[in-house]
């Protein structure tokens, strides 16, 4: 049954990509199992992989920064990333690890329901809209972050029962909350975006 624990047993004994010869610990998510807002950014980072935990280091804070101005708890939402294990010296995902490690994110999306999913980042963007039929939409996300695109399929072929549940269901592709570590602007934009988020 897809359920998380079965997701997150898999994930821990999981070999389909590269990445876990140097995992110390995999990334599954945390959050509500019911919540109506999923975040997914990249892949862990160091902490990350530390700690087995998404965004608990740098970037975790500044996303909590981020909801906490929105008035959003963090144990509300669900947060999780493509990647489930830390890419050495962090650099971006390749291709054939999302296509190897997204598929648990497409069931975790599947269990939870999410009214609204939040795509942190180029790489959560592009691989969201792609499976969600906004392939024509995907541009920089300087150019699309804080926009809402509601999914327009009744179905999603990503997700193994293809149940119809997805049709206008809220897509929101937002900045990284990294890009804004050392960016003060980048951070007032990912606040307004933030509210927005809130909105939906
Ligand atoms: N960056 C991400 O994309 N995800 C994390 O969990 C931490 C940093
Ligand atoms: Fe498996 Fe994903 Fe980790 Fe690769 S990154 S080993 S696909 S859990």
């Amino acid at each position: 049954m897809n359920t998380l624990e079965n997701i997150k047993t898999e994930i821990l004994n999981c070999k389909k990509c590269s990445l876990y010869k140097e995992r110390l610990k995999t990334v599954f998510g945390e959050g509500n199992p019911k919540a109506k807002i999923v975040l997914t950014g990249e892949a862990p980072g160091a902490s990350e992989d530390k700690r087995g935990l998404p965004f608990c280091g740098a970037a975790g804070k500044i996303l909590d920064e981020l909801l906490e101005s929105a008035g959003i708890k963090r144990k509300e939402v669900y947060i999780t990333n493509i990647l489930k294990c830390h890419p050495p010296g962090n650099r971006g995902p390749r291709k054939k690890e999302i296509k190897a490690c997204a598929p648990y994110l497409d069931r975790q999306i599947e269990v939870i329901k999410p009214k609204t999913i939040c795509t942190l980042g180029n790489y959560s963007t592009k691989y969201i809209f792609e499976k969600y039929g906004l392939k024509n939409e995907i541009q920089g996300i300087s150019k699309i972050h804080g926009k809402v695109y509601p999914v327009k399929f009744k179905k999603v072929y990503a997700l193994p029962s293809g149940i119809e549940q997805f049709k206008g269901v809220k897509i929101i592709p937002l900045y990284h909350p990294a890009a804004a570590l050392h960016n003060p602007n980048l951070k007032e934009l990912l606040k307004k975006d933030f509210l927005t988020l809130k909105e939906l």
